[in-house]
C-alpha cells in the first residue's frame, strides 16, 4: 500500500473544481489526489461527496459571562457538535471586560480549550480600548497568533465608540490583525427599545422592531468609512440583509479590503418567527434580527455576486429551559433582558448544503469556498485548512448528497436543549468527518479525545495586508493617538 488510508471513488469537490478522485492520506495530511490509489485502510466513497472539513470561523463557545461563569456550551460538547456536523476547525472569541485587560482572560481561553477535539482559534474581543490594551496589550496577543480583533458597535457594556473603534482598527493595522466587526448602531437601537417599552411592548417579538435593517446599514456604512480612513481591512460579520451586503458591495467597488459574512439564519429564519404565542419567540431572538423571505433571497444573489464570503454560524447558544439560557430574567423578561443568540454549528452545512447546492441556487464549489475556503483564507489558515490538495491537513467531510433529514435537536448534539430549526428538512448530509487523518464522525458517532484538537496559531499573511491609501498621505495609526 502507497498510503495510510485511500477515500476511494468520491466526488471530489475543492474550491475550483468537482472530479472523481481518490484521496490518499498519509499521516495527518494529503498526500494525493488521483485514480487507483492503494491505501492500507480504504473508505469507500462511491456516490458521496469528498470536501473540505468547515472552517466556522465565528462560533462562540465556553465564552465567559461578565460576573462570573461561562457560556452553556463546553469545548467537548461544541467539538462534538462541530465534528457531527463535518466541521473541523473553528475560531471562537476571547473576551475583555470593561476595567479587565486582554492578556488574562485570553489565557484562560487557552486553559478552556485544551478540551477541544476540533482545531480552534481566537478571535480577540475589545471592549475598553484603554491605553495598556491598544499599545501594550495587542501587539502580543496578536504575536501569539490571535490575529484579529472584534469589535461590537452596539451591546452594553461592551460596544465602542467611534474614537475606540479607531483605535483598534489603528492598533491592527500597526500590528497586522484583521478586524471584525458587529454592526448596529447602539443609540438608535437604545432609543428605539425605550419607546417600544414605554409602550408596553416588551414580547420577543419586538427585538426585531428595535433594530430594523436601517441601523445595522447605517452602523455598517460608518464601520467601512472609518476602516477606510486607517486604511485598515476588516470583516463585517453577520449580514443580515441585502440592503446592508450593498455598502460592501460598493466598498469592493472602490478597492477596499472589506470581507461580508452571513449565516444559516438568515437564509431560513425571519422576524415572524419572533412572533409566537408565550416566550417561545426567544428561541430565534439573534443580532441582527432575522428579517424577511425577500431578504433570504437577496443575500443568496450577494452571495453569488462573491459580496458575502463566508457563511459561518455565529453559534451562541442558550437552552430554553434552563435558569441560566434564554429565561435567565425569567420568561416575562422584557425582550431587551433576553440573551442574544441561536445554536448552530451542526446545522450550518447542512442548511447551507440543502438550501443552496440541493436547491440550485449555488454549485457545491461555491458551497466550499463559503464554508471552508474562504474562512481558511481570510483568517491566515490557507492552504493548511480549508481545501482539498497535496500537503495539506487531511480534514475532509465525506458528504451524501441525497440523505433527506429532519433536523431535530438530538441530531446537533450541542448542549444547547433546542434548535431553531427543529423541524426544517434537508437534503444533503454529512456521514463521516476526518480531522487530520482520523476518522471522528462516522453516522453521527462522534469519536474523537477531548484535548486532539489543536490551536492554530496563525502569522502574517498577505490577504490583510493593508493598501497603502491613506488621505493625504499621512498614516494617522503611526501615532500613540
Ligand atoms: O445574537 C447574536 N448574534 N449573539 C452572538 C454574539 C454576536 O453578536 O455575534
Ligand atoms: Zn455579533
Ligand atoms: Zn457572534
Ligand atoms: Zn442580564
Amino acid at each position: 500500500a502507497d498510503y495510510d488510508l485511500v477515500i476511494a471513488g468520491g466526488t471530489v469537490v475543492t474550491p475550483a473544481d468537482t472530479f472523481r478522485a481518490d484521496v490518499g492520506v498519509q499521516g495527518d495530511r494529503i498526500a494525493a489526489i488521483g485514480l487507483g490509489l492503494r491505501g492500507a485502510r480504504t473508505i469507500e466513497a462511491d456516490g458521496l461527496l469528498v470536501m473540505p472539513g468547515g472552517v466556522d470561523s465565528h462560533c462562540h463557545i465556553e465564552q465567559l459571562r461578565k460576573g462570573g461563569g461561562a457560556d452553556e456550551e463546553t469545548w467537548t460538547t461544541g467539538s462534538a457538535s462541530a465534528l457531527a456536523g463535518g466541521t473541523t476547525s473553528v475560531i471562537t472569541f476571547s473576551t475583555q471586560f470593561k476595567g479587565g485587560g486582554i492578556l488574562a482572560p485570553l489565557a484562560e481561553y487557552h486553559r478552556r480549550a485544551a478540551k477541544a477535539m476540533v482545531d480552534y482559534g481566537f478571535h480577540q474581543i475589545i471592549a475598553d480600548a484603554t491605553d495598556t490594551v491598544i499599545f501594550e496589550e495587542v501587539p502580543q496577543v496578536v504575536a501569539s497568533g490571535v490575529r484579529s480583533l472584534k469589535v461590537f458597535l452596539t451591546y452594553d457594556p461592551v460596544h465602542l465608540d467611534d474614537r475606540q473603534f479607531l483605535r483598534v482598527l489603528a492598533a491592527a493595522r500597526r500590528t497586522g490583525a484583521l478586524v471584525t466587526v458587529h454592526c448596529e448602531n447602539y443609540e438608535a437601537i437604545n432609543w428605539r427599545t425605550a419607546a417600544l417599552l414605554a409602550d408596553g411592548r416588551a414580547a420577543p417579538k419586538y427585538h426585531a422592531w428595535s433594530r430594523p435593517s436601517v441601523v445595522e446599514r447605517e452602523a455598517t456604512h460608518r464601520a467601512i468609512a472609518l476602516a477606510e480612513m486607517v486604511d485598515q481591512p476588516i470583516q463585517v460579520f453577520h449580514v443580515s440583509c441585502p440592503e446592508v451586503a450593498e455598502e460592501i458591495a460598493r466598498a469592493k467597488a472602490r478597492g477596499l479590503k472589506v470581507w461580508g459574512e452571513t449565516c444559516p439564519q438568515y437564509f431560513v429564519l425571519s422576524a415572524d418567527h419572533m412572533d409566537r404565542p408565550g416566550f417561545e419567540g426567544a428561541k430565534f431572538m439573534c443580532s441582527p434580527a432575522p428579517r424577511d423571505a425577500a431578504a433570504s433571497e437577496g443575500l443568496w444573489r450577494m452571495v453569488r455576486d462573491n459580496v458575502l464570503d463566508i457563511v459561518s454560524s455565529d453559534h451562541s447558544g442558550w437552552s430554553y429551559e434552563s435558569p441560566v439560557g434564554k429565561r435567565v430574567h425569567g420568561t416575562g423578561a422584557p425582550f431587551r433582558d433576553i440573551p442574544n443568540g441561536v445554536p448552530g454549528l451542526a446545522s450550518r452545512l447542512p442548511i447551507l448544503f440543502s438550501e443552496g447546492v440541493t436547491k440550485g441556487r449555488i454549485d457545491a464549489c461555491t458551497f466550499v469556498r463559503l464554508t471552508a475556503t474562504n474562512p481558511a483564507k481570510l483568517f491566515g489558515l490557507y492552504p493548511r485548512k480549508g481545501t482539498i490538495a497535496p500537503g495539506t491537513d487531511a480534514d475532509i467531510v465525506l458528504w451524501d448528497p441525497g440523505k433527506q433529514v429532519v433536523i431535530d435537536n438530538g441530531l446537533m448534539q450541542h448542549i444547547i436543549d433546542y434548535t431553531p430549526y427543529e423541524g426544517l428538512e434537508v437534503t444533503g448530509w454529512p456521514v463521516a468527518t476526518l480531522r487530520r487523518g482520523a476518522v471522528v464522525m462516522r453516522d453521527g458517532k462522534v469519536q474523537a479525545e477531548p484535548g486532539s484538537g489543536q490551536f492554530l496559531p496563525r502569522a502574517p499573511y498577505h490577504m490583510i495586508r493593508p493598501t497603502g491609501n491613506v488621505p493625504f498621505g499621512f498614516d494617522a495609526s503611526a501615532f500613540r493617538v
